[in-house]
């Protein structure tokens, strides 16, 4: 709710591309979570606040009945947002009103964990979808009222790794999805990854040579994309009078040279990392190198800005396709379709973002897109081969 208190109404309701959702949608989505799978699943004589709430609040869960189109979202003015706060009041009471009186089993805490969770994801879904649908009105249109910090010049060291045995997935210390579990051994040959993210600065001038127009730099299916694309550069900048500007949620602002590259896809990342001769990191690496320069307690109590720079402003892109680890199992019962489902034809993203919400990251969480999506806060760490 805090996140939504620069909006007006009308910006509640717009869906700018069929990627995104209405801030609406999300209010009510995180809600319908908890209301269903806690309060409607453990009680039979749970009578549901509006019974229609399923079927448009319900994302991908299949198993519960039809849904709305995610490309739809937009189409909805009703319930109003009046409606939808009041629908949060009302469950977060009946929920809280529950966390009082009853006695929970294991099955409605991890529920209750995992909605806390979900809502967190959508805390950073909000200002990616927020960023999005501002952006694409030419009435410029801040969110934050705050000034964007420049970047500082930060050198680049390569962080060097030895061939062997290493152990990657959830550590068991606290919360963590399925799609992280079991940990298990990875054999890794000797690698390097770079201590900073790809700036601007480095990418436009992957851009201004041309490399949108260089077939030998794209994988196939990334040079079909870069062919039918109108924007052969990050998502939001623009170019006027000879110089480059960003959208932020900040406002149009100069492009920063020094502050890292955002808003680009896999295909992009690829072929920038190609052009450099170097590649992107195994998401196994990422971890690697996440353990080594962060502890899980630092994530726990980071000092902001030490853990964003470590973990990342942006995410990074890896090229490993989103798949079950060894041994995985999904979530069991009503979440089961969480994560599982989603393994096929995407691409693993690791650390972490500005907009990620304080507390959510982990050296093992697993983010993940597909190759061609570009409105998600996503980077490029570069990596290289030792031998
Ligand atoms: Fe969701």
């Amino acid at each position: 709710m805090a996140l939504t208190e620069p909006l007006v109404r009308e910006d509640f309701v717009v869906q700018s591309s069929p990627d995104v959702s209405p801030p609406k949608w999300h209010l009510a989505h995180t809600t319908w979570f908890f209301e269903e799978f806690l309060l409607a699943k453990n009680s039979a004589l749970y009578k549901r606040y509006n019974p229609e709430f399923g079927r448009l609040f319900n994302s991908y869960y299949k198993a519960l009945g039809p849904h709305w189109l995610q490309s739809e979202r937009g189409v909805l003015s009703r319930p109003t947002v009046d409606e939808v706060f009041n629908y949060r009041r009302n469950i977060d009471e009946q929920v809280l009103a529950h966390l009082e009186k009853t006695v929970w089993s294991d099955e409605m805490a991890f529920i209750l964990e995992l909605g806390l969770n979900h809502e967190e994801q959508h805390q950073e879904l909000l200002l990616m979808d927020i960023k999005h649908n501002l952006a694409v009105n030419p009435i410029e249109t801040r969110y934050s009222s705050t000034s964007l910090p420049r970047a500082s010049t930060v050198k680049t060291e390569w962080r060097e790794f030895a061939e062997g045995v290493y152990e990657i997935g959830d550590v068991g210390d606290d919360f963590s999805f399925d799609n992280e579990k079991p940990r298990h051994k990875n054999y890794v040959y000797p690698f390097a990854l770079s201590s900073t993210l790809v700036t601007n600065k480095e990418y436009l001038e992957f851009v201004e040579s041309g490399s949108y127009l260089k077939p030998e730099l794209w994988l196939s299916l990334g040079w079909s994309w870069a062919q039918s694309t109108v924007h052969k550069h990050p998502l939001y900048w623009f170019k006027k009078d000879g110089a480059w500007f960003e959208y932020t949620l900040h406002g149009v602002e100069a492009l920063d040279l020094e502050k890292p590259v955002v808003h680009i896809n896999y295909f992009e990342a690829d072929a920038f990392a190609r052009w450099r001769k170097l590649r992107l990191p195994t998401e196994q690496e990422l971890e690697i190198y996440l353990d080594a320069n962060l502890s899980s307690e630092d994530s726990q109590f980071f000092h902001p800005t030490d853990a964003a720079a470590m973990r990342g402003q942006v995410w990074a892109w890896t090229k490993s396709p989103y798949v079950s680890y060894p041994g995985f199992k999904n979530f069991e019962g009503a979440a089961q379709e969480y994560n599982g489902k989603f393994m096929c034809g995407q691409f693993v993203l690791r650390g972490g973002c500005v907009a990620t919400p304080r507390g959510h990251s982990r050296n093992s969480y697993r983010n993940f897109y597909l190759p061609e999506q570009k409105w998600m806060f996503a980077g490029i760490r570069l990596a290289k081969d030792l031998k």
